[in-house]
Formats: structure tokens, C-alpha cells, sequence
């Protein structure tokens, strides 16, 4: 990925933030999630009054691609404060896609930082469905 489609990601991701349903949690995240065929789908935190219910930024990006038809993921990133990793629960979903995912976290409170890894490095060994 180029700087600019970096950049762009980075936008979306932080305005995908400012969407985020977060009352109970206060902690807003968004994510963009670029694919190969050059689309990108948003997500943010969903939460619900019944806590378990509560959706990642990440998996509703990833929903929203898998809707669209578009499968391929190619570079990922997450906005919140702090610049947070995936949960475990979001890498194993992103991983059934593309087990070596780029993703890049960005600190909304720093907006000039950004720390990178990858699903291969987040989430070694996965689970790769029943064999
Ligand atoms: N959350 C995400 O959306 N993505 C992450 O990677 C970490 C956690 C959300 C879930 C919940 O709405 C809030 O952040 C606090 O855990």
C-alpha cells in the first residue's frame, strides 16, 4: 500500500470512529479495511444495553466487504484512543480471510502515530476450522 491510500485508510478510519454507538463503553474505534479490488468498507463499535451483544469496529468492516462480495482483504486500520490492537475474537474472524492481514493502529489522541503488525504476528497458531 502507497502512502496515499495509507492516508485515506487513516481518514476513514478515524471518521468511521466518530460514528461509533459506544454509550456504555465510551470507547469509540473505527476501522477501514482495504481490498484487493481497491474498495474500502467501514466499521464501527455497535454496542447494545445487553453488553455481550456489542460488535467491533473490525468485524463490521469485514462484514460489510464479505456483503459487497469482496473478499480479498489487503490492509486494515483501527482508530481509538490509544491505538488498540484487534481483540482476539476479531483476529480469528479476519484471519479465516486473509491470515496475514496488514494492520495498522491509529491513536486518535496522537493522529501522527501509528504502530503496524500483522495477523501472522497478532495471532499465531489460529484455528483454522474443524479438519
Ligand atoms: N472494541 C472494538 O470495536 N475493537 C477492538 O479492537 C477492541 C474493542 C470495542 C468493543 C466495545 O464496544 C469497546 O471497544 C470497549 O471494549
Amino acid at each position: 500500500m502507497n502512502s496515499s491510500d495509507r492516508d485515506e485508510l487513516v481518514r476513514a478510519a478515524f471518521d468511521a470512529q466518530q460514528r461509533a454507538y459506544c454509550p456504555y463503553s465510551d470507547f469509540p474505534v473505527g476501522a477501514a479495511l482495504r481490498t484487493a479490488s481497491g474498495k474500502t468498507y467501514l466499521g464501527c463499535n455497535v454496542e447494545n444495553g445487553s453488553f455481550g451483544l456489542t460488535i467491533c469496529a473490525e468485524r463490521v468492516a469485514a462484514a460489510a466487504s464479505i456483503a459487497a462480495g469482496d473478499r480479498e482483504f489487503v490492509a486494515l486500520v483501527v482508530a481509538s484512543r490509544g491505538g488498540v490492537t484487534p481483540c482476539g475474537a476479531c483476529r480469528q474472524f479476519l484471519a479465516e480471510f486473509n491470515p496475514k492481514l496488514p494492520i495498522v493502529m491509529v491513536d486518535s489522541l496522537a493522529p501522527d502515530k501509528a504502530s503496524e503488525s500483522t495477523l501472522s504476528e497478532l495471532l499465531p497458531g489460529r484455528f483454522e476450522g474443524p479438519q
